[in-house]
């Protein structure tokens, strides 16, 4: 099969090479999916699970991409619940090789059916940055209508899921980001947009929930925001300003089966947009992940038309 590999850390995407490989064998409990649409996370290269496996053993070459939709095309000893020639879509281990690639092996579990008039890039648009969004803002952000959101990064693939889930929840959403954002961000559903770069992010008043992508300074800014019982929920590593009075989370999303069906069943009802930037084919993935154009929204390799 026809699949992309990275193989020196040192030399990050611009060491990927599209190459053939052997096609996957499904382990107890996998699937093998014929990969139709996959997505792929710009700091992938940087993550050490790219270069190791659970035990800690070097797996260069590795196949990175972790987001999938695709054909089940064989089953692993034990697998139930997903059958030969059935749509899916979900989220690849990140430990093991990935979706750029015509087929990948990948746990039952990671994946949930694709309803049939959901197109396979959107199907690989939704299982990181949507089940990013919901576990952020429910599982760890437990949070209620009526609260006030602050989505950083509110233009970008995640924070699009967050507005508009939160503003599904009944909470009152501030998103951020640059100037050059506001009409995408109150299109996707914010009440109110802060320009992180002109305006005072202090002038929000107190928050129930922080949900941020960008991390240092505007980190520590929001900690501060943060009402008496407030989270502040990140993705983007350890925490490193927490509120006075509020909790603070960390964590890395993961795959489940009952979200993924909550997220595409909204998409499928038109209660959620995704936010797919790029679309390119196999043959150009490499020269698009290496573009020194600037890319927006979630960019999505297709692999069969
Ligand atoms: N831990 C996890 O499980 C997990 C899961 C998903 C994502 N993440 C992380 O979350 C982050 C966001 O992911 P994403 O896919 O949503 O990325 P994305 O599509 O690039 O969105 C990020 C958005 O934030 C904006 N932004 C970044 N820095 C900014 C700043 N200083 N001021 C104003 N706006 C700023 C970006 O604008 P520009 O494009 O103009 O810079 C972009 O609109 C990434 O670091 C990703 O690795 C972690």
């Amino acid at each position: 099969m026809r699949a992309i590999v990275v193989t020196d850390q040192a030399a990050g995407t611009a060491g990927m090479t599209l190459v053939e490989r052997p096609e996957p064998q499904p382990a107890i409990n996998d699937v093998v999916v014929e990969v139709h649409a996959s997505g792929y996370v710009p700091t992938e290269v940087e993550w050490s699970s790219t270069w190791s496996d659970r035990a800690g053993r070097d797996r260069a070459p590795s196949i990175p991409g972790h987001e999938l939709a695709g054909v089940v095309t064989s089953l692993g000893y034990g697998t139930t619940g997903l059958s030969v020639g059935q749509r899916v879509f979900g989220l690849a281990d990140w430990h093991r090789d990935g979706s750029l690639a015509e087929y990948v092996a990948i746990e039952a579990r990671n994946l949930a059916p694709l309803p049939g008039g959901v197109d396979f890039s959107v199907g690989a648009s939704l299982p990181i940055s949507g089940l990013t969004a919901w576990q952020g803002l429910f599982d760890h952000g437990r949070l209620q209508a009526g609260q006030s959101v602050l989505a950083h990064g509110a233009a970008g693939a995640v924070g699009t899921m967050v507005t508009q889930l939160a503003n599904e929840a009944g909470a009152y959403v501030i998103g951020t980001g640059r100037a050059a954002d506001r009409d995408k961000v109150l299109d996707f559903g914010a009440q109110e947009f802060v320009d992180l770069e002109t305006d005072a992010l202090e002038d929000v008043g107190g928050i129930d929930l922080v949900f941020d992508l960008i991390g240092a300074d505007i980190q520590k800014r929001s900690a501060a925001l943060i009402k008496t019982g407030g989270t502040l929920v990140s993705v983007v590593g350890p925490i490193e300003a927490r509120p006075a009075e509020g909790l603070a989370v960390d964590f890395v999303v993961e795959a489940n089966r009952a979200q993924l069906s909550e997220i595409v069943q909204r998409v499928r009802d038109g209660r959620l947009r995704t936010n797919i930037g790029k679309v390119a084919t196999l043959d150009d993935a490499v020269a698009t992940f290496n573009s020194t154009e600037r890319l927006k929204g979630k960019t999505i390799i297709r692999l069969r038309p």
